[in-house]
């Protein structure tokens, strides 16, 4: 039987795919500014919008920026956390050095604490958005992060969570790599010149969505009040020869 989906809230992915495979972790990684955030965001709203608790994790922006940056777009309008399905959790490392009570618990974060990260996923949720997991990995070596990302990929899997992780380029290449090994889905997002055109364009590399069918071109893409929407089709893709 084929994998459930959830919908990611960008009309051309679900229509192509029918969303994001359920229960499995997708990756998300991308330069700054590459609309990482937009991406998680449109994700958590359209997965309250299919009835799913969904948290959203922030291990560095505000809380309060976050909401604001929602709003500002079509499908941020509805109060999904009135409506008791979205919750916004504040990982940040000022928020949790607030809280300590121990300096353990600090040291512990800058030495890349998954546990406790995976430890402030309410218990509820079906959908979880960790944005980022890049400011969590200083100081581990190659081996520990390998070791602790399984571990939180396999944690969340047996919780059976809808999941998508940001990495975003302050994370090294070596750990880029060993992350999306173990993910189920991986995608870049990113800004290049077309040459055509000469035009600035954003881009998301589709790296890799286990079971499911996928393209290799990249997909352009554009953002505007209805956030993130594929401009250049994959039926287009699909249909060029
Ligand atoms: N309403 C909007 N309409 C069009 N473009 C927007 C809008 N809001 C933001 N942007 C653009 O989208 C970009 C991406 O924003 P986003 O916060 O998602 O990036 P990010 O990849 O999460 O970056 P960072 O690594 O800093 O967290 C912004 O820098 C801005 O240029
Ligand atoms: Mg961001």
């Amino acid at each position: 039987m084929a994998r459930q989906r959830i919908r990611t809230g960008i009309a051309s992915l679900d229509d192509e795919w029918g969303g994001f495979p359920q229960g499995r972790t997708v990756l998300l990684t991308g330069d700054t500014g590459s609309g990482k955030t937009i991406f998680s965001l449109q994700f958590a709203y359209s997965s309250c919008a299919q009835g799913l608790r969904t948290a959203y994790i922030s291990t560095e922006e505000d809380i309060e920026d976050l909401k604001d940056q929602a709003g500002a777009f079509d499908w941020g309008k509805d109060d999904w956390e009135a409506k008791g399905l979205l919750s916004f959790v504040d990982f940040s490392s000022k928020r949790m050095s607030e809280i300590s009570t121990s300096i353990e618990i600090s040291v512990d974060l800058q030495k890349g604490n998954f546990d406790s990260l995976f430890a402030a996923i309410p218990i509820y949720v079906q959908t979880v958005i960790i944005d980022s997991l890049g400011n969590q990995t200083a100081h581990l070596s190659v081996t520990e992060f390998k070791g602790r990302f399984d571990l939180l990929v396999h944690s969340l899997h047996r919780r059976d969570l809808n999941t998508l992780i940001v990495l975003d380029s302050a994370i090294s290449t070596t750990y880029n790599d060993l992350a999306l090994f173990s993910a189920y889905g991986a995608l870049r997002l990113s800004k290049h010149d077309n040459p055509f055109t000469g035009q600035r364009e954003r881009v998301m590399d589709v790296v890799k969505m286990r079971n499911t069918r996928t393209q290799l071109q990249p997909l352009v893409f554009k953002i505007d009040h209805q956030g993130i929407s594929i401009v250049d089709t994959m039926e287009s893709k699909t249909t060029k020869k």
